[in-house]
């Protein structure tokens, strides 16, 4: 609505209608390669992602091209974060295995062992990746869940220091915390950055939480350590080949998962497409 207000003309559909548009605003799941922007036509200026992520976009290919590509940070911090601490709640405090229990009614009166769980009070989680998501969440679980907090980023982070994030090693990390949280983005560097080695340094009693992108871990490794205990569980909003999700994660009951819905709340939603529409207006506005 905010480009048609400004008098862009607007069409929806499929990629290949895109041809001869001067904008492209899409999603995550659309994959833009040169060929692509090569099939829209040399009069695209902008390709505007809805998301906060870019790899769905090839950008070498855009920047030789001289195409401005622009994504969405920041409006959807607070959902990511939320969701980061729904998962992590759901998986220690088993609250979907629960759920499920009562729901084939199995719950026959209270017991003193009934589906225990843990607490993240006084733990420490791991933040790979300090930026706006990664710090968001540092930040609920140390002053809500008073959380011991150590961080590994390619970069050292003043303002992780002050909020009492210790900068450590990726390996001590994965050995010093009872959760670790994925919150880098998909890169070539980051790609498979938890593989079965990392798996096998965490303890065993710890929860990994992904809700960065599901290639970041190598999701077969992921498996065949659950298989083994060799973690406790696992919250998985991002899978390694969405839509498809592997039969085990989906069937463990220490495992719990949701489908790409981090940033999916109303107010997130809205301001994505939004900043979205506005990433248009400013690069076409000015040429
Ligand atoms: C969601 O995954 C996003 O990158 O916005």
């Amino acid at each position: 609505n905010l480009l048609r207000k400004q008098g862009y003309h607007i069409d929806i559909g499929p990629l290949k209608k895109a041809k001869g548009a001067h904008a492209l605003l899409c999603v995550l799941t659309d994959t833009i390669s040169g060929k692509v922007m090569d099939d829209i036509g040399p009069q695209l200026k902008i390709i505007s992602n809805m998301a906060a992520g870019l790899d769905n976009i090839d950008v070498h290919e855009a920047v030789k091209r001289g195409i401005t590509f622009a994504n969405t940070p920041g409006v959807l911090t607070e959902a990511v974060a939320e969701h980061t601490v729904a998962l992590m709640l759901a998986v220690s405090r088993r609250i979907v295995e629960a759920d499920t229990f009562v729901e084939a009614k199995k719950y026959k009166g209270w017991q003193v062992g009934l589906l225990l769980g843990q607490e993240l009070q006084g733990k420490t989680v791991g933040i790979v990746g300090y930026g706006r998501i990664g710090s968001r969440v540092a930040e609920i679980l140390g002053k809500g869940f008073n959380m011991k907090i150590v961080y590994h980023d390619e970069h050292r982070n003043e303002i992780a220091e002050k909020n009492n994030a210790r900068y450590v090693s990726f390996e001590d990390l994965l050995k010093l915390s009872d959760v670790v949280s994925l919150h880098v983005p998909l890169l070539e560097t980051t790609r498979h950055m938890v593989r079965e080695k990392e798996l096998r340094m965490m303890k065993r009693t710890a929860y990994l939480i992904n809700t960065s992108r599901g290639a970041v871990v190598d999701e077969k490794a992921l498996v065949r350590v659950l298989k083994k205990n060799g973690i406790a569980g696992a919250g998985i909003d991002v899978f390694e080949h969405e839509p498809k999700v592997s039969a085990f994660l989906s069937k463990a009951k220490n495992v719990v998962l949701t489908p790409h819905i981090a940033s999916a709340s109303h107010e997130a939603r809205i301001a994505m497409a939004e900043l979205a529409a506005q990433n248009i207006i400013a690069v076409l506005g000015r040429t």
